[in-house]
């Protein structure tokens, strides 16, 4: 298993997206018409930091979160923050600030800050807008992210099931309804290119309009020709925007989002998740019991207000499985569902290291209450989990994955 901790830090910036001695044709291609912008444009960046390594037993932590935001910080508003990327930083001298390249750049700046401490950086993801986002890891393999969103109609069903079979698995879903699905498509590369934007612009633009001319405002059981025959899960739209986007582009994987609690993964080699958030609320207080009320003090800050504190967390768990092609689905959404909702029952609007068990002998930190949830819920899908994420707030996650 494999614990990751990851700290969200905001910050604003200028850009110029241009590559000096290419020819304009060729910027355009590459960059699309926000090269053009003469003395760059601007993005709200939200870029997020994922440490690994071992969890003290005592302190309940992999890493102290307020010394990621302290360390980070500093060389983002020194370097990055309220700046022209081009001209206020020389890393952009060269590589164009691309999210990859500023992914690749925080990642470069920040690593050997934590030098001094067990949790490694592993990886620097970086949001740019709500269509793209990207990530560099430790073992210098990118990834760029882009995202589309259409609407469309449709009956969950699958042509290959009986009327009483869709009915059964499906239920109310086989009525005509609709969703505003989002999708991501992720490419991946561990080549290292400054300037070659992982994918051009004119070839993502042309995908993702393709996609929306197909899809967007139509109703998919009848008016999609590739999806003649195939079932209409979010499964299987997944995976069908998988096939047609690989036949044009070195795509890694797809994200479809029914609802933004709710998603499928379409991966290589039919390969597929499914994802489902579940929020619960709660009080506690950080206190390692072998500490001295000092040491406390000093180790956990604000979260060691004796009389207590509380989140809205949400968590997320990701299934994988046999996908039955035959009926398009990976798991039964309701057993997912029941199973996150039974795991988390004890903990709902309770204080959870004085109302529960399973934080007598362990500080409630991110890190402990992931790995308390990890089998509560495991055990009830059979042992399918493949990764779940615990949000503390929105800035705090942390993750656990099945290796
Ligand atoms: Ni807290």
């Amino acid at each position: 298993m494999l614990l990751t901790v990851s700290k969200r830090l905001e910050f604003s910036a200028s850009r110029r997206l241009r590559v000096s001695y290419w020819s304009d044709a060729e910027n355009l291609r590459a960059f699309g018409p926000e090269t053009n912008a003469r003395y760059g444009s601007g993005r709200n960046y939200v870029a997020y930091f994922v440490f690994t390594g071992p969890v003290d037993p005592t302190t309940g932590m992999l890493i102290n979160i307020s010394e990621i935001k302290e360390r980070a910080g500093k060389i983002v508003r020194a370097r990055f923050d309220h700046k022209f990327l081009n001209e206020d930083n020389s890393s952009f001298r060269d590589a164009p600030p691309t999210a990859e390249n500023i992914a690749r750049q925080l990642y470069v700046d920040l690593a050997p800050l934590f030098s001094d401490v067990e949790a490694k950086l592993c990886a620097c993801h970086l949001t740019e807008s709500p269509e793209c986002s990207a990530t560099h890891y430790a073992s210098g393999v990118r990834e760029v992210n882009y995202w589309f969103e259409f609407s469309a109609a449709r009956r969950t069903m699958s042509p290959r099931l009986s009327a009483d079979e869709n009915a059964r698995l499906f239920g109310s879903a086989t009525l005509t309804h609709g969703h505003n699905y989002r999708a991501r498509l992720t490419f991946r590369s561990e080549r290292f290119d400054g300037k070659d934007p992982l994918v051009h612009y004119d070839a993502i633009d042309a995908c993702l309009r393709a996609l929306c001319a197909e899809l967007d405002h139509r109703y998919l059981n009848e008016e999609v020709i590739g999806l003649k025959d195939r079932p209409i899960t979010t499964e299987s739209l997944a995976g069908y925007i998988y096939e047609r986007v690989k036949t044009t582009l070195p795509l890694h994987r797809v994200r479809l989002h029914e609802r933004d609690d709710f998603f499928a993964e379409a991966w290589e080699g039919n390969t597929v998740f499914l994802g489902l958030q579940e929020p619960f609320h709660a009080a506690h207080r950080l206190q390692a019991a072998t500490l001295s009320d000092a040491e406390n003090s000093k180790l956990y800050g604000k979260c060691n207000n004796p009389r207590g504190h509380g989140h809205a967390y949400l968590t997320e768990a990701t299934v994988a499985g046999e996908y039955d092609a035959r009926s398009g689905t990976l798991y039964d959404f309701v057993a997912l569902k029941n199973a996150m909702a039974e795991s988390l029952e004890p903990w709902r609007d309770r204080h959870l290291d004085l109302e529960t068990e399973d934080f007598r002998d362990a500080p409630s930190t991110g890190e402990n209450i992931v790995r308390a949830l990890w089998p509560k819920i495991d055990n009830r899908i059979a042992q399918r989990l493949v990764r779940l994420h615990l949000w503390e707030t929105p800035n705090n996650r942390f993750t656990l994955r099945r290796m």
